[in-house]
């Protein structure tokens, strides 16, 4: 006890010192969770053997890839409820050398927030507690902490203003925290950007455990966590955004097309039509077994909407009958489920049943027809793929790709991501993934071939770490892909800001140290 009591006392210092942290080099466990007993309350922590532990943990999975027996898990679950209980879980990972990994909603393709692909002893803070929003009326902005999801976020927005909005992601159970870290791209992005350029202010606590915002983290950092990806920089609690005006009534629709009625024409098409339409409207497309699914939020009315595709695309044959007139809140619902209800917004349920696969892609040149046929063919193969597009243009490509890590701007027709379901043996239905992909490689963006952070795909490549620190040559592989040019930038960042590499895993920026490029 006297010498729990006198380890106590040298926690404080290093508390009120701000930099003075020092890091054994060795992992300490034990005094790592004896730290966490002494410094939370108790109900906050999760730890291995306790009967708790794995209902916290599934509670935000949603891949059950990264929730099987051989799964590297963590050592104990934090789950603060103040800015106060972040910072204390950082110090004490410090102080014994114990690395945290942070969740927010657990949505991460890799699973990263709560597992390790490689054998290593962590903790995990999971913000899940920690979701409020709110809305200033008179500013039209607001405050979401990280642990929110997007349906949350939605839902709040619109109850205190049905006028407002904000541009964010399509599935309604992401966490505000990943989902902000790496861009966050959806429906209204053509007309608003994506998430991180309406973010305006943020609180987080760095490798310090001090508590910062925009003023105390300074430009560089501040510019670093809108859009560079999670867990490299510190623990986000919440940020500011600036909120955006949506009309009283939106229009939706979804057409869909039999793969052989038309299809590879529908394509070559809404290829240049898509990123070059009016910004108020967006049509992505759903490729999925035999049909091709043209998806649309038009930030206007029906007569409108039809107007413009007479005009603009006359060969999907869209007419008033096609229209679905709701409120912007009904239709975040609509999009994401297929119904309006909008109180499953705020549902938070996911599933374990399906084990899934995900890559991505970006085109800058368009496809010929001839290809868009071969490549619709490689859908007749596999019953289990999918793909989704999603158009760029519009404002989101007139931001330069230097002002935010997201670097996926002027000049990008649209994203492709990969996706692949599968129960039981994924054997055949990865393989026809991992095909499909370098198939697709002569027809889109390469040097780099570019992809989307927050569609994390380990494939790419992962940190190669050497002496404790990840290097800045080995995060090249996968960082030039994600971030291209804003890579560099992002690794001097780090090292400024957490030159010990304490915040890592597989996927995290490596320091630019001294003498490294
Ligand atoms: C069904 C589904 C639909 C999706 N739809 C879209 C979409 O429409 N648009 C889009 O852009 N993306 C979409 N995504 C991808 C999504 O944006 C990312 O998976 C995102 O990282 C999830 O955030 P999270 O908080 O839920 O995940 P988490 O697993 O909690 O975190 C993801 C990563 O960010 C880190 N992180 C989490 N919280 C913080 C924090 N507070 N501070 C610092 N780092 C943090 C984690 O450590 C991890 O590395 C979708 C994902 C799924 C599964
Ligand atoms: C792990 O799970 C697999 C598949 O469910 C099972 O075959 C195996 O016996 C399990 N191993 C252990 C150590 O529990
Ligand atoms: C891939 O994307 C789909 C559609 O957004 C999603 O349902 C699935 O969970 C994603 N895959 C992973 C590994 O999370
Ligand atoms: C659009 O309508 C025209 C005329 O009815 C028809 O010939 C054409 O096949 C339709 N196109 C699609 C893609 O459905
Ligand atoms: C979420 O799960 C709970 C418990 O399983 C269930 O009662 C509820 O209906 C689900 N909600 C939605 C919107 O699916």
């Amino acid at each position: 006890m006297a010498m729990l009591k006198g380890f106590s006392v040298a926690f404080l210092v290093s508390f009120l010192s701000c930099h003075l942290i020092w890091i054994p080099s060795q992992a300490s466990s034990d005094g790592f969770l004896q730290c966490l007993r002494e410094n939370l309350p108790s109900e906050l922590v999760f730890e291995q053997g306790s009967s708790s532990f794995t209902t916290v943990l599934v509670s935000s999975i949603r891949n059950p890839k990264f929730f099987t027996n051989t799964t590297v898990r963590p050592l104990c679950i934090v789950t603060p409820t103040d800015a106060s209980h972040v910072q204390a879980a950082v110090r004490c990972g410090r102080w014994h050398g114990v690395r945290l990994r942070v969740r927010s909603g657990g949505h991460d393709y890799e699973g990263l927030s709560y597992r390790s692909a490689r054998s290593e002893v962590f903790g995990v803070v999971d913000l899940a507690k920690l979701r409020t929003v709110s809305v200033n009326r008179f500013e039209s902005t607001a405050w979401v902490d990280s642990g929110a999801t997007t349906g949350e976020l939605y839902y709040t927005i619109a109850k205190n203003n049905p006028r407002l909005g904000f541009p964010s992601g399509v599935c309604t159970t992401i966490g505000v925290g990943g989902h902000f870290s790496g861009g966050a791209i959806g429906m209204m992005m053509r007309k608003h950007g994506l998430s991180i350029d309406k973010v305006i202010d943020a609180k987080l606590v760095n490798a310090n455990g001090d508590l910062l915002d925009k003023a105390g983290m300074g430009e560089d950092l501040f510019w670093a966590i809108r859009g560079g990806g999670g867990e490299s920089f510190g623990i986000v609690l919440s940020w500011k955004v600036q909120l955006v005006y949506v009309p009283s009534i939106v229009t939706v629709f979804n057409i869909g097309k039999a793969l052989d009625q038309g299809t590879v024409d529908l394509l070559t098409k809404w290829q240049e039509v898509g990123p070059s339409l009016t910004d108020d409207l967006t049509i992505r497309v759903i490729v999925q077994r035999d049909q091709a699914l043209f998806q649309a939020l038009y930030l206007g009315t029906c007569r409108s909407l039809a107007v413009t595709m007479r005009s603009k695309f006359p060969e999907l044959n869209m007419t008033t009958a096609d229209c679905h007139s709701m409120t912007w809140l009904q239709s975040a619902a609509f999009i994401n489920s297929g119904n309006t209800d909008v109180e499953a917004l705020l549902s938070r349920n996911t599933s374990l049943s399906t084990f899934t696969k995900n890559k991505s892609d970006y085109v800058r040149t368009a496809i010929s027809k001839l290809d868009w046929s071969n490549i619709i063919s490689w859908f007749k193969m596999n019953a289990a793929g999918m793909i989704i597009m999603e158009p760029h243009g519009g404002f989101l490509g007139t931001i330069p790709a230097a002002a935010t890590p997201y670097p996926h701007r002027n000049g990008v027709l649209f994203n492709i991501q990969y996706i692949v379901f599968w129960q039981g043996d994924g054997t055949a239905t990865t393989t026809w993934l991992a095909n499909f992909y370098d198939f697709m490689g002569k027809h889109v963006s390469n040097n780099p071939r570019e992809a989307y952070v927050n569609y994390r795909d380990l494939d790419i490549g992962q940190n190669v770490v050497v002496d404790d620190v990840s290097t800045f040559d080995g995060g090249k592989v996968w960082g030039e892909q994600y971030f291209m040019g804003n890579y560099e930038r992002l690794a001097s960042v780090k090292a400024a800001v957490d030159p010990s590499d304490y915040f890592r895993n597989e996927q995290s920026i490596p320091p630019l140290l001294q003498g490294q490029k």
